[in-house]
């Protein structure tokens, strides 16, 4: 009965919001039928291999005060850190002999990081590692700011939209914080010729089953290289901390979604994910996920990085989670790979 929606979706990787949306109020019918197409569209792109970004979460001081994110300002509980230039860098050193190519630098919006020593951290992974892509993950900033960033050298970006649906957005953020600012800044990224990941939050307090159909609309209209999704999770210090979570069963259905609209896209099995869900990650890549983020930061400050309640993998050496994964991704057929991993347009 869905069988033509899908084979559709399958063949053109588009679907109207309202055929979306039937699929995604049907999916316990039509999960093992799609997630089987989205894992043959990841084949034609990337065959069985599993991309991997180690991720340094460098600082956990933030200026907004996003209602649903463990370190926002108003989280006078959180222990705050930073990592100097030096401990950035050797967390990218320690990485490389580990068998990463991309290096995430994500923190919260933290001022005392200037242009100038983001640009110099940038610049000294880029030259130690000339092989390794930089990808920033550090949110809204000006024109000038990503383009003296991208000048130094780092080749991507993420900042998700967290959700397309701009009332959506008024009730997750303060008045200050605002969904066209977020679009300027994912057109900015574009124009400088970043590859750009965006992305939101499945289960979101007041997220409707509308809303996530037309996030593939919204996704497919901004044509980004990467596209971060995980189930929105509570933490105890946050207004939100009441709210109940989102699914990792409808994360994965809307991962198979994503791979067929997208079908080259690099897609993320996110720890929001694996936090959902003991085998989260390993659903996400049998959902059409192909890339895996573990933890690249000092283990004295993982457990101070906590977006959400649970947070997996906080006490593990980079090491550890490595070895681990590469158990858990075989299982799936799949195999983790030493590669840079550029989305296909990109790649040299
Ligand atoms: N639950 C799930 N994801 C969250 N993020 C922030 N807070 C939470 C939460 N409580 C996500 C946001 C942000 C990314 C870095 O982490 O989508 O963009
Ligand atoms: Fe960190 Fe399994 S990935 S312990």
């Amino acid at each position: 009965m869905y069988e033509e929606l899908i084979d559709r979706l399958s063949r053109t990787g588009a679907l109207s919001a309202e055929e979306y949306l039937v699929l995604i109020q049907n999916r316990e019918s039509v999960r093992e039928a799609l997630a089987e197409r989205a894992r043959t569209a990841r084949e034609r792109f990337y065959g069985n291999r599993i991309y991997i970004r180690g991720l340094i979460e460098f600082t956990n001081y933030c200026k907004n005060n996003c209602y649903y994110c463990g370190i926002r300002a108003g989280n006078t509980a959180a222990e705050r850190y930073r990592l100097s230039p030096e401990e950035i860098t050797g967390a990218a050193d320690t990485g490389y002999d580990l068998g990463f190519r991309t290096f995430v630098l994500q923190g919260g919006e933290d001022p005392f990081y200037t242009d100038e020593m983001l640009a110099d951290i940038v610049r000294t992974i880029k030259t130690r590692h000339p092989d390794c892509a930089v990808t920033l993950s550090l949110g809204e900033r000006d024109f000038e700011s990503y383009r003296r960033l991208r000048e130094a050298g780092a080749d991507r970006y993420l900042l998700r939209h967290e959700t397309a649906n701009p009332a959506h957005y008024a009730t997750l953020h303060p008045a200050a914080m605002r969904f066209e600012n977020r679009l300027r800044c994912i057109r900015d990224l574009k124009s400088l010729g970043f590859q750009v990941g965006i992305g939101f939050m499945v289960g979101s307090p007041g997220q409707t089953d509308r809303d996530l159909a037309d996030e593939l609309l919204f996704l497919k209209e901004m044509q980004p290289h990467m596209v971060g999704i995980g189930p929105f999770l509570p933490h105890q210090n946050t207004p939100f901390r009441g709210e109940a979570a989102g699914s990792a069963e409808l994360t994965c259905f809307l991962l198979s979604l994503i791979r067929l609209t997208l079908p080259s896209v690099l897609l993320p099995a996110t720890t929001a994910l694996g936090t959902a869900d003991p085998l989260g990650r390993e659903k996400g890549i049998m959902a059409g996920a192909n890339v895996l983020m573990p933890n690249l930061s000092p283990v004295s400050v993982r457990k101070k990085y906590l977006l959400y309640d649970g947070k997996i993998c906080t006490g593990e050496e980079a090491a550890q989670c490595i070895e681990c994964l590469k158990n858990r991704v075989r299982k799936t057929g799949c195999e983790i790979v030493v590669a840079k991993g550029d989305h296909p347009d990109r790649a040299d």
